[in-house]
């Protein structure tokens, strides 16, 4: 088989390069590990910055989300058991969308079937092959068939975990990371949301999130030792730490019910340098892992796939180099300020194990300048709703 674009992973943002591409009528491949059932099962992200939410529907994909999202204007922030308002629209002009990763990627998903794209669930064993040349191929194994792929460039969109980063010349890679000691314990109940804006709350047992999918399904997260055990924590436990962690009218009206997903995630920082090696580039979390304190992990890979689907509809059309030349340094720099954003907002708001006294009346000293000064809102406003591409 041959391509213009080979793209390792069918999460977010290989859908979306695909997407874009296609719609440039430049072809590509997907090749995914795992099968749909399991991708769509996984639930991740929830917020979008306009950005995203404007590159899809550029790429044609936004109908649902427009009919099903729920458009925030605003966020709340708690310590000392007093919510306090942070205005995007007003401090930013801009809101954020509120639409699970999983719809996302179920809409984009839909979108490449109806296109027939090549999307190659279930392939085993996926390699990289001479992308630091002019011919690089990648093979692959489906129902114990090997397969091999040739292309112009090979596009690393395979997460954390996956073969591109791995691939990569080790003594040119450069990477970078903090892990932090705790995780979230995330809940999905088929409850109405506590309110109507996302709550983060500060507190001296930990950090806690109030958050949604949609008016009558929401998502709770507490932080958690990193060596908790999801078995450890019933529905009850976790719905009474919940409370125990939020402003008391927060705690007096929340609607509780069965979890239907009960997951732990470890929290860390890391970025990978540079992203481009070669005809081979990294993209989204194979690239960069960010803290979701600052909701901005899937916000990260659609502006990586903007700067790559630029670049290569450059090549195609007008055989314009430069941009593929600067995809590294143009994401990057997005990449580390967003990444500054969520080690922030990561400091900010939870409690870390060797912190002392000091270190926690800093926390609630900064939550008070952000919360009452227009500069402090601003700055982190700005941050949330996304910086531009
Ligand atoms: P992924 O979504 O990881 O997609 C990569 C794809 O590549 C996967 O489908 C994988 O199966 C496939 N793959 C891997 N290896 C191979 C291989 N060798 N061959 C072929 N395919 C391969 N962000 C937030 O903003 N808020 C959150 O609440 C949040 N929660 C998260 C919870 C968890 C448990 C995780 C892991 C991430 C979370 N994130 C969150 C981050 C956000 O989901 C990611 O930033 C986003 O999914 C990145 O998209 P991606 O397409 O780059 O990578
Ligand atoms: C979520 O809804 O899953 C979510 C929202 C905001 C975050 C992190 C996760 O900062």
């Amino acid at each position: 088989m041959r391509t213009q674009v080979a793209i390792i992973g069918a999460g977010p943002s290989g859908l979306l390069l695909s997407q874009i591409l296609h719609n440039a009528g430049i072809d590509s491949v997907i090749l995914e590990r795992k099968s749909l059932d399991y991708v769509l099962g996984r639930i991740r992200a929830g917020v979008l910055e306009q950005g995203l939410v404007d590159m899809l529907d550029a790429a044609g994909v936004g109908a649902r989300m427009h009919r099903e999202g729920l458009v925030h204007d605003g966020t709340e922030l708690c310590f000392n058991g007093t919510r306090h308002r942070i205005d995007f629209k007003e401090l930013t002009g801009k809101t954020v969308m509120v639409y699970g990763q999983t719809e996302v990627t179920r809409d984009l998903v839909d979108a490449r079937r109806a296109a027939d794209a090549k999307l190659v669930y279930e392939a085993e064993d996926v390699e990289l092959h001479d992308f630091d040349g002019d011919s690089p191929w990648v093979t692959y194994r489906k129902d114990g068939v090997e397969h091999r792929i040739d292309c112009d460039f090979i596009a690393g969109c395979d997460g954390y975990h996956g073969v591109s980063r791995a691939s990569a010349p080790q003594s040119v890679l450069k990477t970078f990371e903090r892990v932090y000691p705790f995780g979230w314990l995330g809940i999905l109940s088929e409850t109405p949301p506590v309110s109507e804006e996302l709550i983060y709350a500060r507190h001296e047992r930990g950090f806690a999130l109030c958050s949604m999918r949609s008016h009558v399904l929401s998502r709770y997260y507490v932080q958690v030792p990193l060596d908790d055990k999801v078995e450890a924590w019933s529905d009850e436990r976790f719905w009474d730490e919940l409370r125990r962690r939020i402003d008391q009218k927060a705690a007096d009206t929340i609607v509780m019910g069965p979890s239907i997903e009960k997951t732990i995630a470890p929290l860390r920082s890391f970025v990978a340098e540079p992203m481009k090696f070669g005809r081979m580039f990294l993209v989204g979390d194979a690239a960069h892992i960010v803290p979701p304190t600052g909701a901005k992990g899937l916000n990260l890979a659609a502006s990586d796939v903007h700067y790559l689907s630029e670049a290569l509809i450059a090549h195609y059309g007008s055989g314009e180099g430069e941009l593929i030349e600067r995809y590294s340094e143009n994401a990057l720099r997005r990449i580390w300020k967003a990444e500054r954003f969520s080690w922030w907002m990561t400091n900010l708001m939870h409690t870390f194990p060797d912190a002392s006294g000091f270190d926690g009346r800093m926390q609630v000293a900064e939550l008070d300048y952000v919360t009452s000064s227009k500069t402090g809102a601003a700055a982190l406003a700005e941050n949330y709703v996304g910086l531009p591409y």
